[in-house]
């Protein structure tokens, strides 16, 4: 009888994150210059602010297979550009209710405020969210076929 090796294989998220360069992207790396651990699963894409994120970028995301999204920005009220994260908060509250409308959990979606100094909260927040993801599994509600690698 073959042996079906898909079913040993643990299920790793694909996670993409979107950081806005002044504080999440400087904390990511600071977690990497300090030795603390995230799976490399976490893809990060830079971004200006975190006001950069249009939510279709989101959408993509999950059309093109990742398994969660995650935005991170400076703090309210530290943001480079003053006010951008406030309008992603904003913008991202209305977009996961629509995403969980579309049977997205919301689980699979999530905004985190990480400053350039806050290299252990990105680590923390990476692994805690990886966790989260993997336990709602697979993600296929959004996912684009004509993106699938075979
Ligand atoms: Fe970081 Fe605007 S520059 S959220």
């Amino acid at each position: 009888m073959p042996i079906d090796n898909n079913e040993n294989k643990e299920f790793k998220p694909l996670i993409v994150a979107f950081c806005c360069n002044w504080c999440s992207y400087a904390g990511a790396d600071l977690a990497g210059s300090s030795r603390l651990s995230y799976p490399a699963d976490v893809k990060i894409i830079r971004v200006p602010c975190s006001c950069r994120v249009n939510p279709l970028f989101i959408l993509r995301a999950f059309q093109k297979g990742a398994d969660g999204v995650i935005l991170c920005g400076c703090h309210p009220g530290d943001c480079h550009y003053t006010t951008g994260n406030y309008y992603a908060r904003r913008r991202m509250t209305l977009l996961f209710s629509m995403l969980d409308y579309l049977g997205i959990e919301n689980g699979r979606t999530r905004v985190e405020w990480v400053s350039a100094a806050e290299g252990v909260k990105f680590s923390q927040t990476m692994n805690e969210f990886i966790e989260q993801v993997r336990s709602l599994g697979e993600n296929v509600r959004l996912e684009d076929l004509r993106c699938k690698n075979n």
